[in-house]
């Protein structure tokens, strides 16, 4: 019996010719983060640690057949070269003030890419204090949200004739905005449209730039935990007009660790009775999610996780009394460098208790800059490949991945990456890895 399953043939994937425009709502810690890194990478004195688009292999066919290409080398991926990029904040701080004020990179290594990063100018926002309560800035659109809608393909397609773009890909960079649910205006496209003719206040700001990237073909990804485009109008959209999308809320610092450890108890059958995790972390970011409305979005992603991986149902006897609690708190001094704390109760064999403590010191946009890559690089080669809709196979970039309705996500970070390399396996007809292998011992 075999390690491998036959795959299909493959699809087929248009070549990745041509530039590929990266369009950014927030131009703030995370994207400057990544597009200083994506200039410090092209000048050659900068590696790109943590993208798998650029560093990792994928194994094809039985081992032993020693053949593990990298992935970039596998599928048909956009230079780093041709990527150009532009984006909306409603602080008009070009990339490099903005980088300055984040404080991520050192001040020396951000002068190195100072003369590309200027060149990036925010164009003005959709912006709804409504939804983002703690900040506000001039550089905002007027009009009814009809209008800011059009202003937004407006501003797609001139950055795309601007620029001379092949193809686009929006990533939503932007602040967590608060809390809120699918309402009747979020069911069909018409609704949408007629909601955003009358500015309906169900419609948030993310699912503006959401609606005028689909509407205009382009593939859209969120960072952040907002409903956005996981609405019916807008999955219903991204289908009829072929566009591959993904989200939510990119997956570092403390769920990243969350769903490598929770894995590893459950595969052995460990208990657990409580996880208590609490963060301090003093960017923007932190102080956006100080108001409870966009605590609530962030809370929601990051306590699913949890559940979803322990399926309490199933075990009742070892999740059946779990008690999980997530805090965040802005604390200035630490700016972008997080320190999550998590204290994890767990019991063995005989019910015999046992205590985990993890400090991470992280650094979050030094975690989600790579996340940002990747997810673009993908989605356009999603595109390239006439995939449409939600591209469930990037759930290992995300804290809440989206799923079709009715099926519940897979937040295992071990089954996301083998879902990622045997989607990529696929497109390229090689088989499917099923790690059987009894072929090695007949
Ligand atoms: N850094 C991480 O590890 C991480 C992980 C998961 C999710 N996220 C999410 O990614 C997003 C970005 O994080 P960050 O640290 O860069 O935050 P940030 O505050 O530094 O940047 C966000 C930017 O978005 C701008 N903005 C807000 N609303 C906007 C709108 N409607 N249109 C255009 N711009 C708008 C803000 O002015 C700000 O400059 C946040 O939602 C955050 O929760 C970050």
């Amino acid at each position: 019996m075999s390690e491998n399953q036959s795959s299909s043939k493959g699809v087929t994937i248009a070549p990745a010719e041509g530039k590929l425009g990266i369009l950014i709502p927030g131009i703030g810690a995370v994207s400057t983060t990544f597009m200083a890194g994506v200039e410090a990478i092209k000048q050659g004195w900068a590696a790109p640690v943590g993208s798998l688009t650029q560093l990792a292999t994928v194994r094809l066919g039985k081992r032993t057949d020693a053949r593990t290409p990298k992935i970039k080398d596998f599928v048909p991926l956009a230079n780093l070269e041709d990527l150009v990029f532009g984006g909306w904040d409603i602080f008009d701080d070009n990339a490099f003030e903005a980088a300055a004020n984040a404080r991520v990179l050192e001040p020396a290594q951000l002068e190195k890419v100072r003369e590309p990063l200027e060149k990036i100018k925010p164009m003005a926002a959709v912006f709804d204090r409504e939804y983002v309560k703690r900040i506000d800035g001039p550089n905002v659109k007027q009009g009814t949200k009809w209008e800011k809608a059009l202003a937004l393909i407006a501003d797609i397609e001139k950055f795309r004739v601007d620029n001379g773009c092949a193809r686009l890909v929006m990533i939503w960079c932007g602040s967590t905005e608060v809390f809120h649910r699918a309402a009747a205006v979020h069911q069909t496209i018409e609704s949408f449209e007629a909601g955003l003719k009358a500015s309906d206040p169900d419609i948030a700001p993310s699912q503006i730039y959401a609606y005028a990237a689909i509407k205009c073909g382009v593939p859209f990804a969120n960072g952040a935990p907002n409903l956005t485009h996981d609405i019916p109008c807008l999955l219903d959209l991204a289908r009829d007009n072929n566009v591959p999308i993904c989200g939510k809320d990119f997956k570092t610092g403390q769920t990243f660790m969350k769903t490598l450890l929770a894995p590893g108890f459950k595969a052995r059958m460990l208990g657990m009775t409580g996880w208590f995790s609490t963060n301090i972390l003093g960017n923007r970011d932190g102080e956006v999610l100080e108001d409870p409305g966009s605590f609530k979005t962030k809370e929601e992603t990051k306590l699913s996780v949890l559940d979803q991986i322990l399926q309490p149902n199933l075990y009742p006897e070892l999740y059946g009394n779990l008690f999980h609690s997530v805090k965040i708190n802005y604390y200035p001094p630490r700016g972008d460098a997080k320190e999550g704390w998590d204290n994890i109760d767990i019991f063995g064999w005989l019910g015999y208790p046992m205590q985990i403590k993890v400090d991470f010191l992280c650094r979050d946009s030094i975690l989600a800059a790579p996340l940002v890559l990747d997810l673009v690089l993908f989605l356009d080669l999603a595109q390239r490949a006439g995939m449409r809709g939600i591209q469930e196979w990037l759930s290992f970039y995300f804290k809440g991945p989206m799923t079709a309705p009715g099926l519940y996500p897979e937040h295992d970070i071990f089954i996301q990456l083998m879902k990622l390399k045997n989607t990529l396996r696929w497109m390229r007809g090689e088989d499917l890895i099923t790690h059987l292998g009894l072929e090695y011992y007949d």
